[in-house]
């Protein structure tokens, strides 16, 4: 009888911490000139009991030493007001770093804003300047999830060149950047990128080509085994919160059916643990990146 084959889980976390490890150096640094980088969120609309994204996001820099606020808007401020609380943020000399955390609930449309933040602030990497800049691989503030994506994939799978990387979902803040970054003609990247979103056809078709497989479209457990060529690798971007039959339980599941690629794929990145550990400390680095500009002591813009 043959064992039924199971894919290495792709933990996200210790190569998330060794890249904290590295920004509390850094922010340690500008500390010892007075420079206490800051980190401020603005929500909208947030639900009375807080937002766990934004909670884990400050608490995170504050445990590198950072400073973190956090801007709760109500969700009847319309556009105007909005506009100022970004602008205001922007003119403030102790904030290195903004976000706008999305979705904004409607009318409000998040292309409106995006301008709103000053590009040296965006640690976001949506501001149009700073699209344009790594767009044409020039240094600027990259959205940090997809950072952390190539990070764990270069970690895992070494050179990227030539590899057949499908990606689904097409965000400003995931899959689109993501698939510039692979597709970069540079040593470890370089990959054939196809990107696929809600107009594909046949999307197994597509995804069933991958070398690697990235998945953020924010469907729970939508990608199966059938997705999935054997031996591919599989990185989900997706979380939901699935309320756990356990009493209080609450567990969280990504947009790829673990048990079922598991099985097919022969590496594949769990939720929690995955993705996210490495968004927070990619979102950490573009701070440490912001304050040490603004210190005068940075990496080149
Ligand atoms: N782990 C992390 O750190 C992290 C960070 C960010 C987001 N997330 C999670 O990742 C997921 C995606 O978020 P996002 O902000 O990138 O995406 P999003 O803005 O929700 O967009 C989803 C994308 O998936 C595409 N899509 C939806 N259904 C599809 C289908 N049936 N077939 C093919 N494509 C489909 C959409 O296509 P269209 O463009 O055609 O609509 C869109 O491009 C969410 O679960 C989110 O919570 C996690």
């Amino acid at each position: 009888m043959s064992a039924v084959h199971e894919a290495t889980v792709l933990a996200g976390a210790p190569l998330a911490q060794e890249i904290r490890e590295g920004v509390r150096r850094r922010i340690d640094a500008l500390r010892a000139r007075n420079v206490t980088p800051g980190l401020a969120v603005v929500t909208v609309g947030e639900p009375p009991s807080g937002n766990p994204y934004v909670r884990a996001k400050c608490r995170a820099a504050e445990s590198l030493g950072a400073r973190a606020t956090v801007t709760r808007l109500p969700a009847t401020i319309d556009e105007a007001g909005l506009r100022e609380a970004l602008h205001a943020l922007g003119r403030d000399p102790a904030t290195h770093g903004v976000i706008l955390q999305l979705p904004l609930p409607a009318p409000l449309r998040e292309e409106r804003h995006l301008e709103d933040i000053p590009a040296e602030k965006d640690v976001d990497g949506v501001h149009p300047l700073n699209v344009g800049r790594w767009v044409n691989g020039l240094p600027a503030h990259r959205p940090a999830t997809p950072l952390g994506v190539v990070a764990l994939l270069r970690r895992h799978a070494g050179d990227l060149s030539g590899k057949r990387v499908v990606i689904v979902g097409r965000s400003r803040i995931v899959g689109r950047p993501l698939s510039v970054f692979l597709s970069e003609r540079k040593e470890g990247l370089n990959a054939t990128v196809t990107l696929c979103h809600s107009g594909t056809r046949d999307l197994a078709s597509h995804t069933r080509e991958a070398d690697i497989l990235v998945v953020a479209m924010g469907k729970r457990a939508a990608i199966t085994a059938d997705h999935v060529r054997p031996g591919a690798i599989v990185v989900d971007v997706g979380i939901h919160v699935v309320e756990n039959p356990q009493p209080g339980g609450r567990k969280y599941e990504g947009d790829v059916d673990f048990e079922s690629v598991r099985r097919v794929a022969s590496a594949v990145t769990p939720v929690p643990g995955g993705v996210g550990p490495l968004t927070v400390a990619m979102l950490l680095s573009n701070l440490a990146d912001a304050a040490e500009r603004a210190a005068g002591a940075g990496p080149a813009a």
